[in-house]
């Protein structure tokens, strides 16, 4: 008599990382990588990067499927998933919705082409991404008691309003409130929580001097270590218990209200111990 067959064992644990091969969302993806996780690394044109990060990821023993795509278009969410499911051979266990734009405006000078453009790439698709998760999930049977969760990364804006970066504060003060909503909604596919960094890298015009001063505004008066963001990203991952809440990661920073954008506040003196 043959042996019975063996069931098919389960694929790895893997991370769907948008915006992975540089910055916050390259240290994510390594973090997972050293908690034993597989990686999908989303980029769109830091091409050569996501190939470095893939080769970093590999050289710690897990596996890095690299995958391309413009965020902003509206078939984006689905498109990627599917990449994903095909690629992975299951529903990934996590998904980090980091990639985002940033861009200076105000409520005064705010496009229609700027807001659509935060609004698809840093609200619609990360919402879509978590519905069509849960979707894939509910489909294949199931709940997994917590083990599947999204991660929406927000800003310390979102707790600690000023008018500047209006689109792009807007943008995430929506994903913000889609924290709690969607926690509720996809439940008991998956956990939804948000995880707010602070300033953690020069952005846009701001110089390196500014960026300096910039970054001890907080109340630690520390520059922000993105490797403890990214931490706090597989923290949630790995905490069943989790959810619907979010992490402020930011060394105080969101309780140091400012009249304006931390970056123009520091050269008008409007930051408390920062010198113009
Ligand atoms: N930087 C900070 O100090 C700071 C502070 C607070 C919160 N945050 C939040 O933390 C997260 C990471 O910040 P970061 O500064 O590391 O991000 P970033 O460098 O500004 O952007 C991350 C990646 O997003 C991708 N991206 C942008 N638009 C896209 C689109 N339409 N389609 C696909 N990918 C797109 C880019 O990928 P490619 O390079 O491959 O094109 C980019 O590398 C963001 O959600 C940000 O809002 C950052």
């Amino acid at each position: 008599m043959s042996a019975p067959a063996l069931p098919a064992s389960p694929p790895a644990r893997a991370v769907l990382v948008t915006g992975a091969a540089r910055r916050l969302g390259r240290q994510i993806s390594l973090h997972f990588a050293h908690a034993g996780w597989d990686v999908l690394a989303h980029y769109r044109h830091s091409e050569d990067e996501a190939r470095a990060l893939q080769a970093e990821v590999e050289r710690l023993g897990r596996r890095c499927h690299l995958l391309a795509a413009d965020l902003a278009q509206p078939d984006a969410a689905a498109r990627l998933l599917r990449q994903t499911i095909d690629l992975h051979g299951a529903p990934p266990h996590c998904i980090v919705n980091n990639a985002s734009i940033f861009e200076a405006d105000n409520a005064l000078l705010a496009s229609a082409s700027g807001l659509f453009e935060h609004f698809s790439t840093n609200t619609a698709t990360p919402l879509l991404l978590a519905g069509g998760l849960a979707a894939a999930l509910a489909e294949a049977g199931q709940p997994s008691g917590g083990a599947h969760s999204v991660v929406h990364v927000l800003d310390q804006k979102v707790h600690n309003l000023n008018p500047d970066y209006f689109s792009y504060t807007v943008s995430k003060l929506a994903l913000a409130q889609g924290v709690a909503l969607q926690a509720q909604a996809l439940a008991p596919w998956l956990r939804v929580c948000g995880l707010s960094p602070g300033l953690m890298y020069l952005s846009g015009p701001q110089t390196q001097d500014n960026f300096e001063r910039a970054s001890r505004v907080n109340l630690l008066r520390e520059p922000l270590d993105p490797a403890q963001v990214a931490r706090c990203a597989v923290f949630i991952a790995e905490t069943p218990a989790l959810n619907g809440t979010t992490l402020q990661a930011d060394n105080g920073q969101h309780l140091v209200p400012l009249a304006r954008d931390v970056m123009f506040a520091v050269d008008q003196g409007l930051a408390p111990g920062a010198a113009p």
